[in-house]
């Protein structure tokens, strides 16, 4: 296979825009200079945008969405205070392993790939003094997106702050903070936003500005990465310039696209995607109800091992997909659709999951999944 001329369907890094890997093939620049600065005060106001609040206030972290996380949660929980972590899958359950390291952490567990329980979150809150609720937006790992605006409601009406690790879901699947009181935000360049891999972004409203304490973190201290971000369109060390580039040119073709426009692309995408799991008769990994615009997961049909699937996918038909990891490690996959994603990316796709079923012995008629990819892009 040639790797530089695939079909890149993870769920993150995604595929890149020309204009996006242009940017990040520009010369070095002074990351003290005007030019830069430029660079940096328009990369806030286009995150704001991806955020959907100009209300936030936003800070660019060097590192991956996790640097993000660990910034988020390294500010606002002291040794002492409790949070709620809710995990339904692998990030959650990573969001909560990082918060464990700052403070006193409840996790509320529930089943990979289902709603978690509301009624378990609420007797949580109900025993008080939590400082935060911690919660995965889109947990790539199981395929589903919580429901922020009901966790967000319940957080806010015990006092407690609401984080939300929107990784796989701010920039492609609809997010109203304002609404779902969701205090602080956290995005990553290579997923949504169609960027590298190496950024991550951290958005704060006032209650969570007010409570911002640096003393767990010096690189990671939010209030001076934001205070600079938003003062003189700076950072307090030297960034991923040529990522930062990218990003920029990421969210300006988001922003000419339309936010709303992208949202309604992935939802169109992720509806396509059910369909041709179903249309293959595979078992969708999630609950259709709170599936995932931006990530489908299905279970391989019985014979067919994950080794044999994604290494002729990649190694014949050139199409990257992704496994599972923990307890369905090497019994689903998972396709990503979101950032620069199309319809025919989508159907080539699931053309390549056909043929590679079908040449592993594996009985279906062709065009079966395909067919409700070219239904919903007759739509
Ligand atoms: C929902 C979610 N949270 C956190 C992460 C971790 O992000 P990163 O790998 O960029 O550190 C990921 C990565 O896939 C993710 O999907």
């Amino acid at each position: 296979m040639d790797i530089e001329d695939n079909l890149f369907m993870l769920a993150g890094p995604v595929k890149m825009h020309n204009r996006v890997l242009e940017a990040c093939a520009k010369p070095a620049i002074n990351h003290r200079s005007p030019e830069f600065r430029e660079i940096l005060k328009e990369t806030r106001d286009l995150l704001k945008y991806t955020f959907n609040s100009q209300e936030h206030r936003v800070a660019l972290i060097s590192g991956s969405g996790t640097a993000g996380l660990e910034c988020a949660a390294a500010n606002l929980i002291k040794p002492g205070e409790k949070a709620i972590s809710i995990s339904n899958g692998k990030f959650g359950e990573r969001l909560g392993d990082i918060a464990a390291l700052h403070g006193d952490i409840v996790r509320v567990k529930g089943e990979w790939g289902r709603c978690p329980d509301l009624e378990s979150i609420k007797a949580e809150l109900e025993k008080g003094d939590v400082k935060a609720v911690m919660l995965c937006h889109n947990e790539t790992s199981s395929a589903i997106t919580n429901p922020a605006k009901e966790i967000g409601k319940l957080a806010h009406d015990h006092g407690a702050l609401f984080v939300l690790d929107g990784i796989t879901s701010i920039g492609a699947i609809p997010v109203h903070p304002k609404e779902w009181h969701a205090d602080v935000m956290i995005l990553g360049s290579q997923k949504c936003v169609g960027a590298p891999a190496g950024m991550s972004a951290v958005a704060v409203n006032d209650a969570a500005y007010e409570k911002l304490d640096a003393r767990q973190s010096y690189y990671l201290d939010l209030k001076k990465h934001v205070d600079k971000l938003e003062g003189s369109g700076d950072t307090p060390y030297t960034p991923a310039v040529p990522i930062i580039r990218a990003m920029r040119e990421a969210m300006l073709l988001l922003k000419e696209e339309g936010i709303e426009n992208r949202w309604r692309k992935c939802e169109r995408l992720g509806s396509a995607a059910r369909g041709a799991v179903k249309g293959l008769g595979l078992e969708l990994l999630a609950d259709e109800a709170y599936a995932s615009n931006t990530v489908t997961g299905a279970y391989y049909p019985s014979g067919i091992t994950d080794k044999d699937f994604r290494g002729t996918m990649t190694e014949k038909h050139g199409v990257v997909v992704a496994g599972a990891q923990d307890h369905i490690k090497g019994k689903v996959f998972r396709v990503g659709h979101m950032g620069f994603c199309s319809f025919t990316d989508l159907a080539g796709c699931f053309a390549a999951v056909e043929a590679t079923l079908r040449g592993l012995g594996h009985t279906l008629t062709p065009g079966s999944s395909v067919a409700h990819i070219v239904d919903e892009m007759t739509r």
